[in-house]
Order: structure tokens, then sequence, then C-alpha cells
């Protein structure tokens, strides 16, 4: 058996639960010959309680120890600044890198797009967790023109929403899904919206134009600060539910994203899942309409994709390419929805 060194950047609630996943699934490695080992866990305080299967011994502030050696480097730790700077250094140095930072992969795709085109980068865990969205955009549904695509991808909202409509208030809903491990450091990243749109950012690219700005999606971002419970319980009086809904579409010759609030009748598809459930309902020339749902945070949800990146790397397949090159606009007249 040879060893497989993988450097850990965090060990938060993805990083535990890929420490914990990966011990689990170490019989699938060894069917390629290798042994999985963790060369070092990058943390900002190794004396914080953590969960009893974190090897306390690998913790540290030390980012020479964690990557120095590494094969691979798994990067859970967000943010844009510091993830930046290390993940961009091992992929300069030619290292994969499986990560689960959307922010990351949004707002400094510059940087790392031709890291990703050299199929260094895998980053299914960074929308819609452990359900698969971005491996069949970069493969299977790559056969078709996309018409449009529409999605619930952050399920912090998605979770506070549906407790909102069991009558509880906006705070002790949202300190409900923090506890349970779904929301950011910043919690305005996903009650701002600003999360979905960060997903909705990484789908453009691979669906549409592998230049789609994050400016373009921030500038039609709004979030559910400002929802009420009066507004989700009128909504549920006209037979309707309200969901933060991010959208790519055609609108007047160019692609537009946005993510917003919507009032959904009961039984459209994106209305139909609760909690921190997530659902992409894509629109394609050749395979029509495909609908695509699951968990989209937590813990072991989201290690999942991340473990299953690491497993598709050592099967010899590359990264998540984006689109080589923009698909042209199509003509077509998208679904429309009415704003909450
Ligand atoms: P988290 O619980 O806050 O964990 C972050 C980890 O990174 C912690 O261990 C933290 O160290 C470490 N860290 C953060 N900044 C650091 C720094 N400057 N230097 C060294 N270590 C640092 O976050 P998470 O929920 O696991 O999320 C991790 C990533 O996965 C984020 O990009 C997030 O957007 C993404 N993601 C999360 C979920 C989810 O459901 N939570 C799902 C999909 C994707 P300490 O423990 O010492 O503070
Ligand atoms: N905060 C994110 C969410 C985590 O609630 O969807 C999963 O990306």
């Amino acid at each position: 058996m040879e060893t497989l060194r993988i450097a850990l950047l965090g060990a938060g609630t993805v990083g535990a639960g890929f420490v914990k996943l990966l011990d689990e699934q170490r019989s699938r490695f060894r069917a390629f010959g290798l042994e999985p080992a963790l060369t070092g866990i990058l943390v900002r305080d190794p004396h914080k309680p953590r969960p009893g299967w974190v090897p306390q011994g690998l913790l540290t502030t030390d980012v020479e120890r964690v990557l120095g050696e590494a094969d691979v480097v798994v990067e859970l730790m967000g943010g844009t600044g510091k993830a930046g700077r290390l993940v961009l250094d091992a992929l300069g140095e030619g290292l994969p890198v499986i990560t689960a930072n959307k922010a990351l992969l949004a707002e400094r795709w510059d940087e790392l797009r031709p890291h990703a085109t050299e199929g260094l980068l895998f980053y299914e865990a960074s929308v819609m967790a452990g359900t698969p969205v971005v491996e069949p955009l970069s493969g299977a549904l790559r056969g078709n023109r996309t018409l449009e695509l529409h999605g619930i991808l952050n399920g912090s909202t998605n979770y506070v929403i549906g407790r909102m409509e069991d009558s509880l208030g906006f705070a002790e809903a949202l300190a409900e899904a923090q506890a349970k491990g779904f929301v950011e450091e910043d919690p305005f990243l996903d009650v701002g919206g600003i999360d979905a749109a960060h997903k909705l950012a990484v789908l453009a690219r691979l669906a549409v134009d592998p230049d789609f700005s994050w400016e373009a999606v921030r500038e039609h971002t709004r979030g559910i600060q400002d929802l009420s419970r009066e507004q989700i319980f009128e909504a549920e009086a006209e037979g309707k539910r309200i969901r933060l809904v991010a959208s790519l579409y055609p609108n007047g010759g160019r692609w537009k994203a946005a993510v917003r609030p919507v009032k959904l009748p009961a039984d459209h598809p994106l209305a139909r899942f609760g909690h921190a459930r997530n659902a992409l309902l894509y629109r394609g020339d050749a395979v029509g309409e495909v609908l695509i749902s699951g968990g989209g945070a937590g813990s072991a949800v989201t290690a999942s994709a991340v473990v299953g990146d690491l497993l598709r790397m050592l099967e010899g397949y590359p990264g998540h390419p984006p689109l080589p090159e923009a698909a042209p606009v199509p003509d077509y007249e998208p679904e429309t929805f009415e704003e909450a």
C-alpha cells in the first residue's frame, strides 16, 4: 500500500464530517492500493473542542506542516482571503485541490479558472452539498443547449422559511439552522442571498458562459432578511409557498442571473422541498426538464461529495471544467416567477 497524503484545511462542520467519512470509506481507497493519511489539519484554534474522532495531534496553525508533503489539498475552511492564497499556491504547484468553498469559486474565478480548465479543481460539494449538480453540468448535461435553470440552492434559508411556516420567528428559526451546522460563519451570506448567488455563479460558468461574472449575479440578488411571517401566511392562504429561488435564463438576448424570494404555487416542483433540502430544475433543448433534489447543507451530506471527488480523482477523472466557450443565448421564453 502506498500512502495518499491529504492536506486538510479546516475542521469545522464539513472538515470534521470529512475526517469521519474518510475513515469509514477507507476500503474504497485501499482498492486503489492507497492508504489515505492526513498530513495535518489547519485550524485557527487547535484547542477548540471538536468531535472525538478528529485527531487532536494533527490540528495545527502551521501551514507548512500541513501542505509541505501533500499529494492533494482538501480546502474546507471557507472565505476568499487566506483560503484563496493557499488554494492558488497549491494549484500553482500542480497539486489537485478539492473544495466546498463557493465564495472562493464565485469571487476569485479569474485566478482559479485556468486550473479548473486544466482539471486540477474538484468542487462538487460547493453547490447543493452532496446532491450532484456540478458533475452533471460538467458532463452528462453538456449534450444540451441550456435553456434555463432555477434552483433552491441555499439550505439555511429554506430551513428558516420552513420553520417560519411552522410559526417560528425569523431569529429563532435562524438559530436552529445555525445549531444544525447549515449556516455560514457570517449568516448574512445565507439570509442576504449571497451564498445562493455564489452557487449560481458556479453553475452559470458550467452551463452557459465560462466568463460569467460574479458582479452580474450579485447585482440581482435579494435575500429573505425582510421576509415576515405575515407574508408567508398570506402566500399560504393563496395556495402558494415562498422560496428563495436562484435563476439563470435568457433575457433580452443575454443571460440573466437573479436570486430573490418568490411565491410558488404549492405544487411547483421547487415548492415541494422543505428543511435544508435543495433542488435544481434544469431545462435543456434535448433532455427537456430535469429535476435534481436532495440534502443541500450539513456535515455528512457535504463530506459525501468531498470524498466522492477524491475517489473520482483516483479513478483518473479530471476536476470539473467550465464550459469551454460561451453558449449562444437561445430564443426561448423562460418561466416567470412572482417576486415576494
Ligand atoms: P466552519 O464550521 O466555520 O469551519 C471552518 C474551519 O476552518 C474551522 O475548523 C476553522 O478553524 C478553519 N478556519 C477558518 N478560517 C481559518 C483561518 N484563517 N486559518 C486557519 N483555519 C481557519 O465552516 P463549515 O461549515 O465547515 O464550512 C467550510 C466550507 O464549506 C465553507 O467554504 C462553506 O461555505 C462550505 N460549505 C459548508 C456547508 C455546510 O453545510 N456547513 C455545505 C457546503 C459547503 P477553527 O475550528 O479553529 O475555528
Ligand atoms: N450555508 C450553506 C447553505 C451551506 O445553507 O446552503 C451549504 O452550502
